[in-house]
């Protein structure tokens, strides 16, 4: 300390200091600048420590001088880090800039698979009738998928379902896949009171397997219960539905008296459709094609599930989901469905935006080919 009060010593270090502040370009030649002056064993820390041998008159001085350059530096090392910050979020926001507007590139992108997208139009449909989406499981107890159903042990519809049961339980039961998605009707019953109105999308097994059968296929099951609800109910909604389906206004629509255990009466549903010059049509064309299964809920049914018949009636469907895809989409075999070809895929499948909502207007997927 040449002139005693270490004043020159002090600001030649602030000018020093702030100078390599100044040039530091990362928080890491930041931090060697403060441990250079301001570190256990620092220039500016060293001087301090020095002070203790001067007489008391010069170490007040000094003190304060050094002092002063501490905070100079301190301040100076502060406004350096802030600037390093602010320069270190802007490289970032230009970095990572995303335009929004451009167009959505799908390049070599993945596709939703018709069966997917067909299940999601169902449900925007019923979805705006008020239907709300009810799951069960893929393995049933035979309660569920039969008893319940009214269709009692040695039913001859047990038959025609084509069962794959699992093992032999200890106490002689065997569960199974379910062969429909009418058990979720048992389940949502059981569970909730009415006023019902589900709508259950889901896979189901039977064991047949050819080009127009698939051990697993999809289903979408129906379920209203009310006090007052009619036939009339069951056929306007139906209608509806497959109008909106196949976007076809004046699509003709044929209730034909049929017979399922769980339903009273029961009735099989037809849209029309043309078979001109060997192409299929889907329209007013003089025949007619078999979509779904229907009818008023049974009361055994019913009061399986705790609900009075008197007070209580409703009435169910049930559709396969392949079948109604194929018809729209035009997909020639129901086997291609689960080969997982992508090149199928890319030529039947649909882009990831296409998303079924009549809001938009008639539900056409637009495809991806
Ligand atoms: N579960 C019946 C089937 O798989 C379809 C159906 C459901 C019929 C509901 C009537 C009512 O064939």
């Amino acid at each position: 300390m040449n002139d005693g009060t270490g004043l020159e010593q002090a600001s030649q270090m602030v000018a020093a200091a702030t100078a390599e502040i100044t040039a530091a370009a990362t928080p890491a030649a930041l931090e060697d600048v403060r441990v250079k002056y301001l570190g256990r064993r620092g220039r500016l820390t060293l001087a301090m420590r020095e002070l203790g041998v001067l007489d008391p008159e010069t170490r007040r001085q000094a003190g304060a001088t050094l002092n002063a350059a501490k905070e100079a530096i301190t301040a100076a090392l502060a406004e350096a880090a802030e600037r390093l910050g602010r320069a270190a979020l802007e490289q970032r926001l230009a970095a990572e800039r995303a335009d929004v507007t451009l167009p959505v590139d799908y390049g070599g992108g993945g596709r939703i698979h018709p069966i997917s997208q067909t299940i999601d139009e169902i449900v925007a449909i019923f979805g705006e009738m008020g239907f709300v989406v009810a799951e069960g499981p893929h393995i049933e107890e035979d309660f569920y998928n039969f008893t319940a159903l009214n269709i009692p042990p040695e039913h001859p519809a047990r038959q025609e379902h084509d069962t794959f049961y699992l093992p032999e339980r200890p106490d002689g039961t065997r569960r199974l896949l379910r062969t429909h998605t009418s058990p979720v009707q048992i389940r949502t019953m059981l569970a909730q009171q009415p006023p019902i109105r589900i709508i259950v999308p889901g896979r189901t097994f039977r064991a047949d397997h050819d080009a127009t059968h698939s051990p697993m296929f999809h289903q979408v099951e129906g379920l209203v219960i009310d006090r007052s609800t009619h036939m009339g109910h069951l056929k306007g909604c139906l209608i509806e539905f497959c109008r909106t389906f196949f976007a076809v206004d004046d699509l003709p629509v044929r209730f034909r008296p049929s017979y399922f255990p769980f339903t009273e009466p029961s009735a099989e549903v037809d849209i029309g459709c043309s078979r001109a010059a060997g192409r299929l049509e889907i329209g007013a064309g003089g025949d007619w094609l078999e979509i779904l299964g229907s009818g008023m809920v049974h009361p055994k049914v019913l009061q399986n599930c705790g609900i009075d018949p008197t007070q209580y009636q409703g009435f169910a469907f049930g559709m396969g989901i392949e079948r109604v895809a194929m018809l729209k989409y035009g997909t020639p075999d129901l086997r291609t469905f689960y080969e997982s070809d992508l090149r199928w895929l890319r030529y039947y499948g649909f882009l990831p935006l296409d998303i079924p909502s009549l809001v938009r207007g008639p539900l056409v997927g637009v495809g991806a080919a």
